[in-house]
């Protein structure tokens, strides 16, 4: 039998950039409907229209809520759920002090597996469908992180997060282990069902150049994976990266003469970028990943949207170095420091990044970020009038983007109505 449903609501469908297309390439229908189909978007438009077409299909309607895309984080570590929001450190002193010792926990299965599915329950609360996460230096964690992420039917992408020097002793590998360790994970869960494996070298600071160049042959031989790492987030950070690789032009170089600099390779951060560096991501098509709650609360710098005009420009929480689970919330940060950078995101550019700007940053935009006949059924159902101080100001609007800015800006938990995974919406938890 063929699984279907009618879904009612607000409707906003983007065709690409709209800092390249303009915003008028965005359609939007007050009285929309998106027709469900095995887990994928059937059709998208007029409620009218489609219930009068498809008289049979169950609907659901979400009134005058907003159907939008699922949130698509792409740049996350699940195994730093229980640390976010530690106190008073900078970048280096905040991996010593916190997040070293959090990572070592996940040597155990079972702390792995419970913090693993907390990281998912918090995700769809948030209206996030996928993300893109480092895990730890254990192959369990990964291990830990797909079971759970497959048994609730969700598209994500992950990786052990490879580190063989500059950490402690429990938390180290070697440039041979990182390969093998990488390559089995990989062969086990790149592909299978929703799940893509992420070649994962943490940064070069706590990569030896034999280990880079391990992963960048494992890279080589496993093109169609995407390479995750750092770049360039804290000043400090960079004259460490200088120092321990004297020969490397930029802190990119040190990835680029090691095989880790391609088009699927996906950068973030990226905030104090020299011109050659900006060059040569954009000369291979590299995308990077803006980290805006990370960037603010680590103390980092404030990213420049304007590498959007030349490179995919992905959007994410970065938790737990970032101050928030909700890309709501990121969106928010990402408005706060375009103004500061002196240029107000519009809001069809925050939703954008948040859907199929990521989406485009993980390669994955013909499969997810957009409402579109094809396109898997994740989705993040968005109310505009979440609280009173929201609604208040929601009833004024003169648009749909007047209305929901105030959401994007104040919006929490409570503003995702409903969160569907391929088609299925998912309980509250
Ligand atoms: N650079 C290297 N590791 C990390 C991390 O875990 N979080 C952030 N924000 N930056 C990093
Ligand atoms: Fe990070």
């Amino acid at each position: 039998t063929v699984a279907e449903r009618l879904i009612l609501g607000q409707v906003l469908c983007f065709e690409g950039d709209p800092r390249k297309l303009g915003v008028e390439s965005v359609r939007h229908e007050t009285h929309g409907a998106v027709l469900i189909r095995d887990g994928l978007i059937a059709e998208v438009g007029e409620a009218r229209a489609l219930r009068a077409a498809h008289p049979e299909v169950p609907v659901t309607d979400h009134g005058a809520d907003l159907i939008l895309p699922g949130f698509i984080d792409a740049h996350v570590h699940y195994p730093q759920t229980a640390m976010i929001a530690s106190w008073g450190k900078r970048l280096i002193d905040w991996l010593n002090s916190y997040t070293f010792p959090e990572e070592a926990r996940f040597d155990d299965p079972a702390y792995a597996a419970e913090i693993a599915n907390r990281y998912l329950d918090l995700l769809t609360a948030n209206g996030t469908t996928t993300a893109a996460s480092y895990c730890t230096i254990h192959p369990t964690s990964v291990d830990a992180f797909f079971e759970a992420a497959q048994s609730r039917n969700m598209r994500v992408l992950a990786g052990k997060t490879c580190m063989d020097r500059n950490a402690p002793d429990n938390l180290r590998d070697t440039a041979q282990s990182a390969y093998d360790d990488s390559r089995e994970l990989l062969r086990k869960w790149h592909g299978t069902d929703r799940l893509s494996y992420v070649i994962t070298p943490r940064f070069s600071p706590t990569s030896s150049p034999e280990q880079l160049s391990a992963l960048g042959a494992l890279w080589a031989e496993h093109p169609d994976c995407l390479m995750q790492t750092h770049l360039s987030e804290q000043t400090d950070e960079i004259t460490w990266v200088r120092d321990l690789y004297p020969d490397a032009r930029d802190y990119l170089d040190t990835y680029e003469s090691h095989g880790l600099l391609g088009e699927r390779g996906l950068y973030g951060h990226a905030i104090h970028l020299e011109p050659r560096e900006i060059d040569r991501l954009a000369d291979v098509g590299a995308a990077v990943v803006h980290c805006p709650t990370s960037n603010t609360f680590i103390g980092s710098g404030l990213f420049d949207m304007a590498l959007a005009d030349r490179m995919p420009v992905g959007l994410a929480t970065d938790t737990g170095g970032g101050s928030s689970f909700s890309m709501l919330r990121t969106m928010a940060a990402a408005y706060e420091i375009g103004q500061l950078r002196g240029h107000a995101l519009h809001p069809s550019e925050l939703l954008w990044r948040a859907t199929g700007g990521s989406a485009e940053a993980l390669h994955l935009s013909d499969k997810i970020g957009r409402l579109a006949p094809g396109y898997e059924a994740d989705l993040c159902i968005l109310s505009l009038t979440s609280t009173p101080a929201i609604a208040q100001r929601a009833t004024r609007a003169d648009s749909i983007w007047e209305a929901v800015f105030p959401t994007i800006m104040m919006g929490d938990d409570r503003a995702i109505a409903c969160t569907y995974i391929a088609g299925v919406p998912v309980k509250r938890t």
